[in-house]
């Protein structure tokens, strides 16, 4: 079997495909203004969806995670979750979504092969969440979430951007909310994107400084999965669930790199911060194109880098992360 594998040894399991630019909320950190077409749309068809997908699959895929904007937004997500699933050699099948139609969808995604789903949720808290999101259907979403408990999920987790002044005060409610739920809570730490400068110089808080307390209450740190996404998890045995922390700019994280994103429109993107995508597209309609794919996919790897380059303030080509989903 070949494998992707860049200049610094690192593999790339993990395929993160944004599935549609569009969404329907307006986070304060991502698109305060909602989203708008810039251009004509024109995602991947679910033929070229098929196509990459065996490119990858040829390269060593082990992991897909569909992503947006908002994924549930595409009319055909679950004939996307159907066709991917049969991917030879895929072992997990996850979706990160915000939830907006998770009550009426999750049943037809688990059942379309789903093996794993991410939701966002900042706030347990209805008026946060409303402030944070400009929508007002958390108390639905919270119920959609302990149904999707039962469906036999590999895993369930929930993002939380930690914002100072605006959700950082939650860790006791959270801690009530995980002890008899099998569910991850992640918290993930602002990141600085080309939109969000002076957001981010008011909001930004390092999750660091989460880790100490909850060691100190008898949380144990777990050892890291070689599929694993960008998160530290912690587990006590008080407690059914977890708890994630995602630090993006803490020393090393980028050197745990196993992931690539392909955006909507079918670039490869290399880095969620990087500084060009490669178009995959072209080679994404003929069937007979499948082995310059997969030479144009192990090629591009020598071009990836060691790592982000936030901490200089540089942001790349990501004005906000529902252009790559996350
Ligand atoms: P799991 O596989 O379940 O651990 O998921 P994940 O954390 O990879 O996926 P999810 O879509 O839920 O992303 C959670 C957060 O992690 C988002 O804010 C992503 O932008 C961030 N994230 C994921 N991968 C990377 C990465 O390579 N670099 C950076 N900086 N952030 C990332
Ligand atoms: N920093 C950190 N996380 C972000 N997300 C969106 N924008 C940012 C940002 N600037 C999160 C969303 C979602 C996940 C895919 O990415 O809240 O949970
Ligand atoms: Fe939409 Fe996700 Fe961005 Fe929120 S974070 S506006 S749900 S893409």
């Amino acid at each position: 079997m070949n494998t992707l594998t860049d200049t610094f040894g690192r593999t790339f399991p993990y395929l993160r495909l944004s599935l549609t630019e569009a969404c329907n909320l307006r986070c304060s950190y991502c698109l305060p203004d909602g989203w708008r077409a810039q251009g004509k749309p024109g995602w991947l068809t679910l033929d070229e969806i098929g196509r990459l997908l065996r490119g990858f699959a040829a390269v060593g895929l082990r992991k897909l995670r569909l992503t947006g904007g908002e994924p549930s937004l595409r009319r055909d997500l679950t004939e996307v979750i159907a066709q991917a699933a049969a991917t030879p050699g895929l072992r997990k099948l996850a979706l990160t979504t915000n939830g907006c139609v998770l009550a009426r969808r999750v049943d037809a995604w688990r059942s379309a092969g789903l093996t794993a789903l991410n939701v966002s949720l900042d706030s347990l808290r209805t008026d946060r969440f409303t402030a944070i999101t400009g929508h007002s259907y958390h108390a639905e979403l919270m119920q959609a979430i302990d149904h999707s408990l039962s469906l036999g999920f590999d895993a369930v987790k929930l993002n939380a951007v930690l914002l100072g002044d605006l959700n950082d005060d939650e860790l006791p409610s959270w801690l009530e909310y995980l002890r008899e739920r099998r569910i991850t809570l992640r918290f993930i730490e602002l990141m600085r994107t080309g939109d969000n400068q002076a957001y981010f110089t008011r909001h930004h808080r390092s999750t660091e400084a989460l880790i100490q307390p909850l060691i100190d209450q008898g949380w144990r740190e777990l050892p890291r999965a070689e599929d694993a996404g960008p998160a530290r998890e912690l587990a006590h045995p008080d407690y059914h669930g977890r708890i994630g922390i995602i630090a993006p700019y803490s020393k090393d994280f980028c050197r745990s790199c196993n992931r690539l994103r392909v955006t909507a429109k079918g670039d490869l993107r290399l880095c969620l911060f990087g500084e060009f995508g490669i178009a995959l597209r072209p080679l994404l309609q003929h069937d007979q194109d499948l082995p310059d794919l997969v030479a144009r996919l192990s090629g591009q790897l020598a071009y990836k880098q060691a790592g982000h380059r936030l901490h200089e303030g540089e942001t790349g080509l990501t004005r906000h992360l529902a252009s790559v989903g996350g």
